[in-house]
């Protein structure tokens, strides 16, 4: 299927946010001929009317208009909260990820999107979906700011260096739509896009039981943690750690060294392994290691992954048959006994999170990023 819509080259409308945009985008329009037209018509009409007939006449007085200028007061006023309160709204639909979303770990990068699936499956500049499912899509990028942008679903989001953002947004049809990096970001920023392959159910089934490849992000961050990197010899659990235990931390309040206070969110993960000593703990020293240089941003994304799932939270993912891997790993299970409202982050949780977990908090000025 191209592309069709029913205004010419316009991209077609492909995701529950599309018509919203749309009508908002076409009122804006409509607003500016229905004032732009009287306006010019105005110009020209006055201009004749009130043409110079003789040298120095004197005008006539003018009387004030209550009514006329309380109408050009009103309607303006009218006008202008309909598209505050219209674009408000598209706003808080669209960056307010739903906490029900099946989650995709992206990577931009000079000068290619790298996607994994929470089962595990990567790509690169291919996107492959379910239609009429919510998609949360958590970015970030290794090298400069990019913007991962797809038209037909009319939802674009800033991929920052050091930090997440989030994008969401549900297919409404199956199709093959363009994807681009919406950012200027260097040499082949132009070349920097790809495709989202929207796919009924069973097909996307049929494509993730086909594509098995690689650990799932979870599995990542649990090898890294327990073996490679060796997070496991201070923060496994027990009682004489010298790291802060990490189950069930996930979505919660965690008291830091100085008083303040921070949501234990993608954000605050992040952070706390690439500036340690940014975010102490109460009751701990500041003696972590910063991993900054050591783990790419796709690992990053693992660990986080892997930590969100000792709080029992998995995220959904995309299967729905048996044929696909299993989201869960042992790993979640240990978790299983926690208390059910640790599998609720904040709806809110966008890229720029509050103040208390923002990366480039006052402790951490001496980073470079
Ligand atoms: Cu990446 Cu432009």
């Amino acid at each position: 299927m191209q592309y069709t819509s029913w205004v010419p080259i316009f991209p077609e409308q492909a995701s529950t946010f599309a018509w919203q945009v749309d009508l908002l985008y076409f009122y804006l329009i409509a607003v500016s001929i229905a004032f732009s037209i009287p306006i010019v018509a105005a110009i020209f009409f006055f201009g004749l009317k009130y043409r110079e007939r003789e040298k120095y006449a004197t005008p006539d007085e003018l009387h004030d208009s209550i009514v006329l200028e309380t109408t050009w007061s009103i309607i303006p006023f009218v006008v202008s909260m309909t598209i505050f309160l219209g674009g408000a709204y598209v706003y808080f639909e669209q960056y307010t990820p739903p906490t029900d979303a099946m989650e995709i770990y992206v990577v931009g990068k000079q000068w290619m999107w790298k996607m994994q699936h929470g089962t595990g499956q990567r790509e690169i500049n291919e996107l492959h979906i379910p239609v009429g499912r919510k998609i949360k899509l958590t970015m970030t990028t290794e090298d400069v700011l990019h913007d991962f942008f797809v038209p037909a679903f009319r939802t674009k989001a800033d991929v920052v260096p050091g930090r997440y953002t989030y994008l969401w947004f549900e297919a409404t049809k199956p199709g093959k739509y363009h994807l681009f990096c919406a950012e200027y970001c260097g040499l082949n920023h132009s070349g920097m896009g790809g495709w989202v392959y929207v796919m009924e159910q069973k097909d996307f089934d049929n494509w993730l039981a086909g594509n098995t490849s690689g650990q799932t992000p979870v599995e990542l961050g649990k090898d890294l943690f327990q073996n490679k990197l060796g997070c496991a010899s201070c923060h496994a659990g027990g009682p004489q750690q010298r790291g802060a235990k990490l189950e069930g931390i996930y979505g919660k309040e965690v008291k830091l060294v100085g008083g303040q206070t921070v949501t234990a969110d993608d954000q605050y993960i992040r952070n706390s392994i690439l500036n340690p000593a940014s975010q102490v703990v109460e009751g701990f020293q500041p003696i972590m290691p910063t991993f900054k240089g050591q783990v790419t941003d796709e690992q990053l994304n693992g660990l986080v992954a892997y930590i969100k799932s000792l709080s029992g939270v998995t995220g959904t993912t995309g299967g729905t048959t048996t044929s696909s891997p299993p989201a869960t790993n042992t790993a979640t299970n240990s978790a299983s006994s926690l208390p059910s409202n640790s599998m609720t982050p904040r709806r809110a949780d966008r890229g720029n999170s509050g103040p208390g977990s923002n990366p480039n908090a006052p402790a951490s000025s001496n980073s470079n990023r």
